[in-house]
């Protein structure tokens, strides 16, 4: 299992220490997003909600269908059905969608649709009026081809004069200079009273343009005992530029390219570096 894991993290960008350490009985190996960090990952969130705010304004009153893709824990999807949209909400962990569904009531189930698939590799028979690739989910399409994949999968599930938003952050130049890797502490409350010390590993491969992301968990229970896992993974960050030629070769014509949710223009010296692009597909 732990070899499968390291396999699909490229080469060079899972922390040697680390590894050392996974190969220990007591310290388990897991893919990003799965058991370990969903069930913490909405305490990671501290009600981070200005995303939200713009895709119930950008969607207005009418009731639509949105498709998001890396859905995840609902922290988007849910304020976006309970205004009474009908989203779908696709992810490739279960346990994402394990979190999430515990939160869903009756009414919710109704315009809650789970889809467990790949972003890259997804056919549903709903088009819909929005697809929102949001909060920096697009670092997870690692290869050009999985970004490829992906934006052309949006582009055929979009209806005629439907939207496209994808949400990112620029990395921080110090991300940026962080080539010879680094480690930052932390402990975070999570649920059963469990506290999580993390160490995580962070190191950027200016080449290929991919920043490792590694974390070492120990969850210390209100008994006592503690659990140790350790979680390999990594992002891509792609360029401004890059995004833009990405749509045009998918076929989408770009409506807005933003520095943030109000609206200002990506380049005025104002904004901090978020990237809110609105794209439709072309000859609309
Ligand atoms: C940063 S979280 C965002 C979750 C949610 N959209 C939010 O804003 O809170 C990224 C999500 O993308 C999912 N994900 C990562 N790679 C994926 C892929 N290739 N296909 C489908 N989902 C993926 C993860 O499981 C995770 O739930």
């Amino acid at each position: 299992m732990t070899k499968k894991i390291a396999k699909e993290i490229p080469l060079g960008l899972f922390n040697a220490e680390f590894q050392k350490l996974a190969k220990l009985r007591h310290v388990r190996t897991e893919a990003d997003y799965k058991d370990g960090i969903s069930d913490f990952y909405d305490a990671l969130q501290d009600g981070y909600q200005q995303d939200v705010v713009f895709f119930l304004k950008k969607l207005g009153k009418k009731p639509l269908t949105v498709l998001e893709l890396g859905g995840g824990t609902g922290r988007i999807t849910i304020p976006l059905a309970k205004a009474g949209h009908t989203v779908y909400t696709l992810d490739n962990s279960q346990s994402m969608q394990r979190v999430l569904m515990s939160k869903l009531d009756g009414k919710l189930k109704k315009r809650v649709v789970p889809v467990n698939a790949p972003m890259t590799d997804f056919s549903l028979d709903a088009r819909f009026d929005l697809v929102i690739l949001g909060l920096n989910t697009v670092f997870y399409l690692l290869k050009a081809e999985d970004r490829l994949a992906c934006f052309n999968r949006v582009k055929a599930h979009l209806k005629k004069n439907g939207r496209f938003i994808i949400d990112l952050m620029l990395p921080r130049v110090s991300d940026l200079q962080n080539t010879r890797g680094k480690y930052d502490f932390s402990v975070l409350d999570g649920p059963g009273n469990t506290k999580r010390l993390s160490l995580t590993f962070t190191k950027y491969d200016r080449k290929r343009q991919l920043q490792a992301l590694n974390f070492l968990s120990i969850d210390i229970k209100p008994d006592g005992k503690a659990e140790f896992f350790i979680t390999p993974s990594a992002e891509y960050y792609p360029s401004p530029g890059e995004m833009k030629l990405l749509l045009a070769q998918c076929g989408f014509k770009i409506e807005s390219f933003c520095g943030d949710y109000k609206g200002t223009p990506f380049e005025d010296d104002a904004t901090k570096g978020d990237l809110v692009i609105t794209a439709r597909p072309k000859n609309t």
